[in-house]
């Protein structure tokens, strides 16, 4: 019996997501062969150490990155969309928890959305901790326009051996929900890796929709393996009928 049986359109779900869903949309995961941390070392452009030793490179990367999100071409997919369309009709309401960091759940339609590790298109002082949207490209010379520190601007984005952000509402959001569904993750990564676990601990159905077994992949009571948009719009659907019945 499929965990779509299982629950009820009552049920809250909580959906987390990982870079497999935006491969679709032309952005690079991070494992996979042709995977960012193929190409940098995450000591290098991904740690607080680094951007105190070499602010320049880290900086660059994150340009780099966030001129590629916003390049033309690289659009929500079916998937996002998908979510974006079983946030509206589900009864029971939805939670997105994506450790993403492109804008793509927002573009596709997603609105109870909470970015883990934070967002590209955002950046933070590292003094004052003043957050400004959209400012571009960064570079060491600039100023904060809140505390007038010069060299403090960063992306806001979670980095190796920092917090994520929002989790006490990520741990109630899992606390309560009916089905936990995770996409496009590989489970590398904690405390995201372990949601499946909070989740089932709190009784939920869990359902893993991925192209490949991730490392938890054991831990979910339901997995369904291809392309995000194949998988998850066929699960959405799914979902759909339930909730119609
Ligand atoms: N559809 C679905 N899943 C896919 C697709 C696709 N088209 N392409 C790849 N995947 C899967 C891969 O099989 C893999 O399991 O997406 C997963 C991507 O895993 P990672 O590259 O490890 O990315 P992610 O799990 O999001 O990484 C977690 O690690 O580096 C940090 O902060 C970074 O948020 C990131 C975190
Ligand atoms: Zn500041």
């Amino acid at each position: 019996m499929s965990v779509v049986d299982q629950i009820s359109p009552s049920d809250p779900i909580v959906i987390l997501t990982g870079a497999g869903i935006s491969k679709e949309s032309g952005l690079h995961t991070f494992r996979d062969p042709d995977g960012i941390w193929a190409k940098h070392r995450i000591e290098d452009v991904a740690t607080p150490e680094a951007f105190a030793r070499d602010p320049e490179k880290v900086l660059g990367f994150y340009n780099v990155r966030r001129s590629q999100m916003t390049e033309s071409g690289v659009e929500p997919n079916a998937a996002h969309a998908a979510l974006g369309e079983l946030e509206a009709f589900w009864p029971g309401g939805v939670t997105v928890v994506t450790q993403n960091i492109d804008d793509l759940h927002e573009r596709g339609g997603s609105k109870n959305l909470i970015h883990m590790h934070g967002e590209l298109s955002r950046t933070r002082c590292n003094d004052c901790g003043a957050i400004v949207d959209g400012l571009g490209d960064l570079d060491p010379g600039m100023t904060c326009d809140n505390c007038s520190a010069v060299g403090t601007l960063r992306p806001h984005v979670v980095w190796f051996g920092e917090m994520p952000l929002e989790m006490d509402r990520i741990l109630a959001a899992l606390a309560d929900c009916g089905l936990f569904m995770s996409i496009g993750t590989s489970g590398n990564v904690y405390p995201a890796a372990g949601f499946v676990q909070e989740a089932r601990a709190h009784g939920a159905a869990t359902v893993e929709l991925n192209l490949e077994e991730s490392l938890g992949a054991s831990a979910f009571h339901e997995a369904r393996y291809g392309p995000a948009t194949e998988v998850v719009t066929g699960f959405v659907a799914e979902l759909k009928a339930r909730a119609a019945q």
